[in-house]
């Protein structure tokens, strides 16, 4: 699948987790081929999620790509425990600390596999990825603060860095991915598509309303 194809990935942060197994059946159901799980270890960012152990869990119940979205420090420490937990992608944050480093983490992650993506906080600049341009499958730019589902879509902070990420991987002859993350709704994913966003993470919009199929329907036709 290149990035030219548009996705809406649920993410399973907004789900019922009173019901996880339902709500994975739920999502695969209402038509997602990718699920974005998102992994905070209460330092990297001010909230505290689960670890490879979800993972495992939601990788019995499906045939989904596994979208794991690591919002923790050392994620190069815990990277194995992800790969064997059954994860398709790993995306990391080039803010967080490594015992190694991100171009080695991203290595590991490609070594195993498995594909690997690099996350942008929205106060983080585009250059910050540059280094590891060549190196990636997916760019992450986070359109909220990362740590909490519901938050308001950042469009002024990210939109521009999304574009010049779109310029930049067009104009080098790339082909990695652009993800966006947070905030997104009908009313916001088109924005996020014209500026050059290809996969669409959907918390609050695709778990929300009782009506998911539907809901996934409205969210993939306003990304046209
Ligand atoms: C926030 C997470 C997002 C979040 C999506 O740190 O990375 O994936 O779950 O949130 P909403 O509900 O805005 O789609
Ligand atoms: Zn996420």
């Amino acid at each position: 699948m290149d990035h030219h194809t548009n996705l809406i990935l649920p993410s399973l942060l907004a789900s019922d987790w009173s019901n996880v197994g339902a709500e994975v059946k739920r999502a695969e159901e209402a038509g997602a081929k990718w699920l974005h799980l998102d992994v905070m270890d209460g330092n990297f960012v001010d909230n505290i999620s689960f670890g490879p152990q979800m993972v495992q869990v939601v990788r019995k119940q499906t045939r989904m790509y596994l979208d794991v979205h690591l919002m923790i420090h050392r994620p190069d420490h815990y990277l194995e425990r992800f790969i064997k937990a059954g994860a398709n992608n790993i995306t990391i944050h080039v803010e967080a600390r490594y015992d190694t480093s991100v171009a080695d983490t991203l290595k590991r992650i490609r070594a195993a596999g498995l594909q690997c993506g690099l996350a942008l906080h929205p106060d983080t600049p585009f250059e910050a990825a540059i280094p590891c341009a060549r190196d990636i499958d997916l760019l992450l730019i986070m359109t909220v603060v990362p740590g909490f589902g519901g938050q308001p879509f950042m469009e002024k902070e990210t939109m521009p860095k999304l574009a010049a990420a779109r310029d930049y991987r067009d104009a080098n002859g790339l082909g990695f991915h652009l993800e966006v993350d947070g905030g997104i709704y009908t009313t916001t994913a088109p924005i996020a598509r014209s500026n050059g966003a290809n996969l669409f993470v959907c918390g609050t919009s695709s778990f929300g309303p009782p009506d998911m199929k539907e809901a996934m329907r409205e969210l993939a036709e306003s990304v046209g």
